[in-house]
């Protein structure tokens, strides 16, 4: 008995070990999730026909596509072996069916790999990036960009065409509203912070979304701030400012980068090898891939770098795209290209392998579908609007404050503007499946705050146009009440992409339904939403107050009513600057030193900006004090640490951001007047003092990078200010 048992034990084994070796054999090793992804890509890869890698490299759309600028019919029939679409839909049910075409019925079973524009969340819409920007707090947007992830990835969506990092200084160019700011060091922090939220630790899980670098490089700098034109960027600019977001975030594990639309220095984006090839993949070490942005293979025709169609295909691939958004330029003209010898099979291999590769990574061999899930379990959770809310507080920026605010028990409120009980323009511009309906308007919160019986609403007018025929009953409503709280601000439509303004301020109607509520002498608090920097030169001083609520997502009513009252502290900075007047575009913080600093100035205007970058006030007072290196003697390959004392002499508690700046007066290249490097955000309780602390690497925080992107590092003197205080050294 004892015999057999042990016979038994040997024949199962046997066999067990003959059938794991057939089934090795029958599972080819692509299907193997165990297996490393370089063999499963490789395996795959070798198995393809020309015909099947070159879909690979396509993108195509499905469902209805409601971006204004692309829009087009609903699309539903897509070839089953496409590389990747767009998913314009979040019924999971159109993406099982597609995905189902894709794993059944083409002979290798490639999932599909679906993006979209999650730009500020999916269907819970927090504020827009330039908002996050005036936050400050990169764990919140991380925390938020993971709701985005979240919703996005139970609804149907792998991949995310964001952050936009694209540095501006153009409040005139519609998709200032995207980016972080003027600021490189913020976009690059924020963009970090995105990656880290989109894509988490481990892509594999599913409730993360690859994300999408955009857009690959200098699209910010757009002439006179309007959208898709030439830019003329020197190669020392660009390594100061528009590629640091990028490296930061393509060092942080961002998947996939977008080329952009602009042509630079003479080769547009979309084609330049030096960028997409030299710079993010030579250089930097990117293995991800570059997708193009919509059209722009093709809109290589109209910039004059391509002749047709073929040669567009063609300068692409070759500078370095791999992925052809939408224009089946790829798709048409790779078979003739390879057998002209202007492309090799290899080189189609290679841009194949890191599309598969980031499908593999995604888990979308293993888990290609979407479990249809109820909404109450996918989307606006109560977790989800938290969190939008208390950014939505963080981010909206105290620009002026004669002292009416807080306003505590105010009496009679007259509320009053077109954007008072909007639902829609305040949720913002790119709200992905953003519903109104879900929103807030700045009157439900007023109401929440302060009961609906002590309010008085009245439009006034609208966002634009000439009529003023609302002004007597808003004149009437501010009559009867103790305060005014006049909301106005941008439609979403003037944000975003192809809207570009010529001016900064409101249209007039607006300005002048402020000046008729002001000659009623009441006190009066204005209130912002817009999706760029606003020229208040007229405006503010109509004002006690001036908030700034940006376009803050599904949830604004909340914190502007929290910030008025009293029961929110306000903490945003801003991180873009506020021109006096639209002349003085582009005006920023961190321009070079003029030759001539005191004189060059605007004749008829003031020459410095309205509010400043960095500019926010809070209910509490910070003061700032005892700003200290821990050494005297600095000397290269050496950290050492800066530290300021900050006390809130007030009896609010209160969050204070520090905002570390750099400078290096005199160097071999010249340097800008000052540099943000670090900054922190700390809650500081009444009467308590917290010590805020920069960690500097010379090599990293005082070099910068000469026109050939090598880092240098000069000795000699630099300063490291904050607030009003500076600290001088001398680096040996
Ligand atoms: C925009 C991109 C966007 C793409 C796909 C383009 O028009 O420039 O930012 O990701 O469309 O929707």
């Amino acid at each position: 008995m004892k015999y057999n048992m042990k016979k038994l034990v040997i024949a199962i084994s046997v066999a067990a070990f003959l059938s794991a070796c057939c089934n090795e054999e029958k599972v080819p090793v692509y299907r193997q999730a165990d297996r490393p992804v370089c063999d499963r890509v490789e395996d795959l890869l070798d198995r393809m026909t020309f015909e099947e890698k070159v879909l690979q490299l396509n993108q195509y759309i499905i469902g209805l596509n409601t971006n204004v600028n692309n829009i087009g019919e609903e699309i539903k029939d897509v070839p089953g072996g496409i590389g990747s679409v767009i998913y314009f839909s979040d019924n999971v049910e159109l993406r099982n069916e597609l995905q189902r075409k894709a794993m059944e019925e083409t002979r290798l079973g490639i999932p599909v790999l679906f993006g979209f524009d999650v730009i500020h969340g999916f269907r819970t819409v927090y504020p827009i990036p330039l908002a996050q920007g005036c936050s400050w707090n990169p764990e919140l947007v991380t925390e938020l960009c993971s709701v985005a992830a979240r919703e996005a990835r139970l609804s149907g969506t792998d991949w995310t065409f964001a952050p936009m990092i694209d540095v501006s200084r153009d409040g005139r160019w519609g998709r200032v509203a995207e980016c972080f700011g003027e600021d490189p060091y913020a976009n690059s922090v924020m963009g970090v912070a995105s990656v880290n939220g989109y894509q988490g630790d481990d892509l594999y899980n599913t409730d993360k979304v690859a994300a999408c670098l955009k857009h690959f490089v200098g699209y910010g700098m757009s002439q006179g701030g309007r959208d898709y034109t030439a830019t003329d960027i020197s190669m020392q600019s660009m390594w100061d400012t528009y590629l640091p977001p990028y490296k930061a975030c393509i060092e942080a594990g961002a998947e996939t980068v977008m080329s952009a639309f602009n042509d630079i220095n003479g080769v547009p984006a979309t084609a330049n090898h030096l960028f997409l090839t030299e710079i993010l993949k030579e250089k930097w070490g990117h293995k991800g891939f570059v997708v193009s942005d919509w059209n722009a293979v093709e809109q290589l025709i109209p910039q004059g770098y391509a002749a047709d169609r073929k040669e567009a295909a063609l300068k692409a691939f070759t500078a370095g795209v791999e992925m052809d958004m939408k224009d089946n330029c790829y798709r048409e003209y790779f078979e003739e290209l390879l057998n002209e010898g202007k492309i090799t099979e290899r080189q189609v291999d290679e841009a194949v392998a890191r599309i598969l590769s980031l499908k593999f990574r995604l888990g979308l061999f293993e888990k290609p579908y979407t479990e249809p899930l109820p909404e109450s379990e996918r989307i606006l959770t109560a977790d989800a609007y938290a969190a939008a809310e208390r950014l939505a507080e963080e981010s909206m920026v105290l620009l002026k404050n004669d002292g009416i605010l807080p306003l505590g028990n105010p009496g009679r409120i007259a509320v009053i503007g077109p954007m008072a009980k909007d639902k829609f323009n305040i949720v913002g511009s790119w709200r992905c499946h953003g519903n109104a309906k879900d929103a807030q308007s700045i009157y439900e919160g007023l109401e929440a705050e302060f009961g609906s019986p002590a309010l008085n609403y009245a439009p006034g007018c609208d966002f634009d146009g000439t009529d003023r025929s609302g002004f007597a009953l808003a004149k009437a409503a501010a009559l009867k009440s103790d305060v005014i709280v006049l909301c106005l601000g941008e439609k979403s439509a003037w944000s975003g992409e192809n809207a570009s303004r010529s001016t900064l301020a409101l249209p007039s109607i607006q300005e002048e339904l402020a000046a008729e509520l002001a000659s009623t002498g009441k006190p009066m608090v204005l209130v912002l939403s817009n999706g760029r920097p606003l020229e208040l030169n007229r405006l503010a001083p109509m004002a006690d107050a001036v908030l700034e609520a940006w376009q803050p997502g599904m949830k604004g009513g909340s914190p502007v009513a929290g910030i008025l009252s009293g029961r929110v502290n306000p903490s945003g900075k801003l991180c873009i600057t506020f021109p006096w007047s639209t002349g003085q575009v582009p005006i920023f913080y961190n321009s070079r030193q003029s030759s001539r600093p005191d004189q060059g100035q605007y004749q008829e205007i003031p020459s410095g900006p309205m509010y400043e970058f960095g500019h926010g006030l809070s209910y509490s007072e910070f003061v700032y004090s005892d700003l200290k290196a821990d050494s005297e003697d600095i000397t290269k390959g050496r950290d050492f640490k800066v530290q300021v004392s900050v006390t809130n002499s007030s009896d609010r508690d209160g969050y204070e951001t520090v905002l570390w700046y750099v400078t290096d007066p005199f160097c071999s290249v010249t340097r800008p007047v000052k540099e943000l490097r670090h900054f922190e955000k700390k809650f500081i309780k009444a009467g308590a003092t917290e010590i805020f602390t920069f960690d500097v690497n010379p090599e990293k925080d005082l070099a910068y990078v000469d026109s050939e992107g090598n880092p240098l590092l000069e000795s000699g003197e630099y300063r490291i200010s904050v607030n009003e205080q500076t600290l001088k050294f001398n680096l040996k």
